[in-house]
């Protein structure tokens, strides 16, 4: 296992709060990098787990949905702030509006591929890199 370390290294998490983004924090906690936890939800209970890998813990409550070129940078500047090394993004907040297609408003399709694709887009080609 020793060759999936990742001491030294900051991962920055979206959606970190429950789910498949709180277990990919608490996987990547325990593989030695610190945390930078990102949700529209509550991460104190992220923060405790994480501290308790022996690593450190930055959150940021944040509604990830309607970024701009700018406030994608500003979230990415605020995790170098935290950590001097955040050398992982993972783009994992994401929602479904499950329905028949029948059903589904043009503001229910707008949700889904702005939070689903632009955000990720949006981080993952910000000029402050991660
Ligand atoms: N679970 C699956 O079977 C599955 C399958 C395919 C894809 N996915 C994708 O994987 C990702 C995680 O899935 P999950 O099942 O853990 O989902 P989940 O709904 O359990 O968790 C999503 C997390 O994203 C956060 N979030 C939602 N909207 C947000 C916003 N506007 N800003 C910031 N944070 C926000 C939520 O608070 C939550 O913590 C999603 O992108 C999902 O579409 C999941």
């Amino acid at each position: 296992m020793d060759l999936f370390r990742l001491d030294g290294n900051a991962a920055l998490v979206t959606g970190a709060s429950r789910g498949l983004g709180h277990a990919l924090a608490i996987a990547l906690a325990e593989a030695g990098a610190d945390i930078l936890a990102v949700d529209i939800g509550e991460l104190d209970h992220v923060a405790k787990e994480v501290l308790a890998r022996g690593v450190h813990c930055a959150t940021r409550t944040a509604d990830l949905s309607n970024l701009t070129p700018d406030t994608a940078a500003e979230l990415i500047s605020w995790a170098k702030a935290e950590f001097p090394h955040p050398t992982i993004l993972v783009n994992n907040a994401g929602i479904i509006r499950r329905g028949p297609a029948i059903e589904t408003t043009p503001s229910d399709w707008s949700a889904v591929l702005d939070l689903n694709l632009t955000t990720p887009f949006l981080l993952s080609s910000s000029q402050e890199r991660v």
